[in-house]
């Protein structure tokens, strides 16, 4: 049996869906249910989305404030709590390890399930090549994070900005910031290739298996950008600030 007891606290519209889920992280799954983008589109105002994908504004909220907070649930600390190089640390092991993991295995399925069923429905012809710059966009995104973006903003935890070739680490996020809107745009254009990840009737189970990949492969993306746009980045600039 699942508990949820409405919270006491009453939910302010005019808070950004990206804060509300720094505030209390299983918000993202009714997110991810309604299809609200709370990690590149994150700094709206939970108003303003709800008007613009025709949601009733009361229902979300009733169902937001249904959600267990964190202290009704047994959860360990959000990433919220960690130091900027935890968070980092997080990112990099989670993360990074997902997508090295996960994009060369899903990348075979998906040629191989065009070589199979392309001619039935030739969108499936179209995925590799979608995947493919999936793959390249991110293989390189995650090595500039790793090489550049991740170690200056480690440099300013510890008050040791060493020069870099860059002035601020505003400039690198920005960069980030525009590849992840990207990386978004082209998770989006998967989900509208495969009718949603949703398998037609006649789906092998390679077929299966594929889209249930890439539907986790579209939550776990969605985290990850979320926690960089909605947290890292945030705390680093303010950081920054204050050397
Ligand atoms: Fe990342
Ligand atoms: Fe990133």
């Amino acid at each position: 049996m699942t508990m949820t007891t409405t919270t006491e606290m009453t939910l302010n519209p005019e808070t950004t869906v990206g804060e509300l889920v720094v505030e209390q992280p299983n918000r993202s799954r009714l997110f991810e249910e309604l299809r609200i983008d709370y990690c590149c589109g994150g700094r709206k105002p939970l108003r303003q989305v709800c008007e613009e994908k025709g949601l009733a504004l009361e229902d979300v909220l009733a169902r937001l404030e249904q959600l267990p907070t964190e202290s009704q649930q047994s959860s360990h600390s959000t990433v919220a709590e960690l130091t900027l190089g935890a968070l980092i640390d997080h990112i990099v092991d989670e993360h990074h390890a997902y997508l090295r993991r996960e994009l060369p295995r899903l990348d075979g399925m998906i040629r191989k399930v065009a070589r199979v069923h392309g001619e039935k429905d030739h969108r499936l012809v179209t995925l590799p090549v979608v995947f493919a710059a999936l793959i390249a966009e991110l293989g390189d995104h995650l090595a500039k994070e790793e090489r550049i973006l991740f170690p200056a903003i480690r440099r300013l935890e510890s008050g040791d900005p060493e020069d870099t070739c860059f002035a601020s680490v505003g400039q690198p996020i920005q960069v980030m910031l525009a590849e992840h809107d990207s990386a978004g745009h082209t998770v989006e254009e998967m989900r509208r290739l495969t009718e949603g990840f949703n398998p037609p009737t006649w789906a092998c189970n390679t077929y299966r298996a594929m889209l249930d990949g890439l539907r986790e492969l579209e939550a776990d993306l969605h985290q990850h950008i979320h926690e960089e746009n909605n947290i890292l980045f945030p705390r680093a600039l303010e950081r920054e600030q204050t050397v």
